[in-house]
């Protein structure tokens, strides 16, 4: 069952990382969903597919009220990032979804209308959760063409989608990274292959290195943390990507 453990705690300014999933049929991938929460607000980043909602509910709600989760961050349009957006309006018809603009029209295949979807304009901005101010990242072709990261300056978290996955053997299921060297092999066939434009991830290098990031936390496998941060950022910047 997946569990929701803190990664972030000052007062009332916290994260909640619902990540790595021992008991998930072999048949899905792995998906980490991650919570922010400040006072009696809170956000939901990548909130997963329909067929795990009901395991990220009831772990969510072990730990905050489902109905303060009133705003979902989107990094992007795939089905293991959001294709539970049905489940959630249905249950909370207010709560109101931010994606890359370039989504928008799309993403109400899977739920949700006009007033659900936030279209973001490709330089990001800033998003607010409680007295939390949150910047969306642009990570365009990092894979999807219209892509998003998270960043919590306070935190010191980047939340950063697909970049940063590894897709772990079964029995892994550290939630931090451990021996680099080790993770990250399983993390390269994975961004060779999804990771579509070398030019667009030299830019994301680049301007992410400058942000002060203590955990960069991706949407399947484990978190980066402390040196390891900036081990991925160069080990990125240097990969070729963009092949099959
Ligand atoms: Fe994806
Ligand atoms: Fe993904």
């Amino acid at each position: 069952m997946k569990k929701a453990t803190a990664i972030f705690e000052e007062g009332h300014h916290r994260w909640y990382a619902i990540a790595r999933d021992p008991m998930r049929p072999s048949f899905l991938i792995d998906t980490n969903e991650y919570l922010v929460q400040s006072g009696h607000d809170a956000l939901l980043t990548d909130p997963g597919g329909m067929e795990i909602f009901p395991t990220v509910f009831s772990a969510l709600a072990e730990v905050v009220d489902p109905t303060q989760v009133r705003q979902i961050f989107a990094s992007h349009q795939d089905p293991d990032v959001i294709s539970s957006l049905a489940l959630w309006i249905a249950f909370n018809p207010n709560i109101r979804c931010h994606i890359s603009r370039l989504w928008e029209t799309f993403i109400p295949h899977f739920g949700g209308d006009k007033q659900t979807l936030i279209g973001m304009p490709d330089e990001g901005k800033e998003l607010h959760v409680g007295v939390a101010q949150l910047q969306a990242v642009s990570a365009h072709y990092l894979h999807s063409s219209g892509n998003f990261h998270l960043y919590d300056p306070t935190a010191k978290i980047l939340f950063s989608g697909d970049v940063g996955a590894a897709l772990l053997p079964e029995d892994d299921n550290a939630l931090y990274v451990k021996d680099f060297d080790r993770h990250i092999a399983y993390a390269k066939g994975f961004h060779v292959r999804w990771m579509g434009s070398n030019q667009a991830k030299r830019d994301w290098c680049e301007r992410v290195s400058k942000l002060t990031i203590e955990q960069l936390c991706p949407q399947h496998g484990a978190i980066y943390r402390g040196a390891d941060v900036m081990r991925f950022i160069n080990w990125f910047d240097e990969l070729k990507v963009g092949m099959a």
